[in-house]
């Protein structure tokens, strides 16, 4: 039964975005001014979404992350997230935030039955956060993560998006911080999933040269040898034991054969790639009242036309139609 496309990958994993809006505007994300966003009615329910989630699960789709644009500014998340952790065959629910309201649902979301959280943070440093991401609520993030911590929250992760001549000052920064409070960083290089085409291979800081850097200021860094194969970060640890780190190595080094995701956007259409052309829509299936039947043939169909990877090293290339907060990383 389970999700097998053309190339023998076996799909398990879903990501399910909730909105297309943020509280912040990360410039390799969003334009400052003048987002677009889907109107709320062509958003997905929560009815919706554990329906879609109760017909994926029989085809093996066992692991959950819930992304935005900003996940938390969906009103009630926690109630979602309780609604899909009670999915028999759902066996791991994440979500990935920004963390600015975190201090205000960390405990609602542990509460619903949330353990994995991955938060979005390039900088500690106030003035950069304001630069990077137009508004000024680090000390709110900061107080997010506090917050989660102390409702019960272990192994956090931190994703920095690595942005070449720019977040250079932070790398060993994040790094730190997360190897003192036992946190994983992981860095993820820059993507053309931008909404304004700023993106570039020159401004891809690499997993290579992060290695390098952190090896150098911090300690030795050795490959995990025992990391899973089919998680996009490739893993390393600090040869003393402080910690781990992961890096994102979409663009040096893609990970593409061992794709093992598929997408849900907020307003309802199946993507099997971050990078897809094509998207499938359920939206128009569940508000039919389709039967599990139907909307499993849909997801087996929009699997079995799954491309082989992302060509962005290649002339190819040809940038998604969406940005990244319409998508949902
Ligand atoms: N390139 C790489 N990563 C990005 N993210 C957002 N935009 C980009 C981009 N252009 C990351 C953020 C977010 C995750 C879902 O994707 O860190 O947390
Ligand atoms: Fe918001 Fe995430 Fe996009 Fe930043 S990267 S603007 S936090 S959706």
């Amino acid at each position: 039964m389970s999700l097998i496309d053309k190339f023998g990958r076996v799909h398990d994993s879903l990501r399910i975005s909730v909105t297309d809006r943020c509280n912040i505007r990360c410039f390799y994300c969003m334009p400052e001014e003048g987002v677009q966003f889907t109107e709320r009615a062509e958003i997905l329910s929560f009815e919706e979404i554990e329906r879609f989630v109760r017909a994926a699960a029989p085809l093996g789709v066992t692991k959950l992350r819930l992304t935005g644009g900003e996940p938390l500014v969906r009103k009630d998340l926690a109630k979602l997230v309780a609604r899909l952790v009670a999915i028999p065959g759902i066996r791991d629910l994440a979500l990935t935030t920004n963390a600015v309201l975190l201090d205000k649902h960390a405990q609602e979301l542990y509460d619903a039955g949330l353990r994995r959280l991955n938060i979005h943070l390039d900088t500690l440093d106030r003035e950069r956060f304001r630069q990077i991401t137009r508004r000024d609520d680090l000390p709110r993030v900061m107080a997010g993560i506090d917050e989660a911590v102390r409702v019960g929250f272990t192994r956090i992760k931190f994703n920095v998006v690595a942005v070449k001549n720019l977040i250079e000052p932070d790398i060993v920064p994040m790094a730190r911080f997360c190897r003192e409070r036992g946190f994983e960083p992981r860095f993820i290089e820059f993507m053309p999933l931008d909404s304004q085409l700023l993106w570039g291979r020159k401004k891809v800081l690499t997993a290579d040269e992060m290695i390098a850097m952190i090896s150098e200021e911090i300690g030795p860094l050795e490959a995990v040898p025992d990391a899973d194969p089919r998680a996009p970060a490739t893993e390393y640890r600090y040869v003393d034991g402080g910690g781990q780190v992961g890096f994102i190595a979409s663009v040096s080094k893609p990970f593409c054969l061992n794709c093992n995701r598929i997408r849900l956007t907020s307003d309802g259409k199946l993507r099997y790639c971050l990078f897809a052309i094509d998207e499938t829509d359920v939206k128009g299936l569940l508000r039919a009242n389709a039967s599990d039947e139907e909307i499993q043939a849909v997801i087996r169909r929009n699997v079995s036309e799954k491309w082989l990877g992302h060509e962005i090293n290649s002339a190819k290339f040809v940038p998604p139609p969406r940005p990244m907060y319409a998508i949902g990383g």
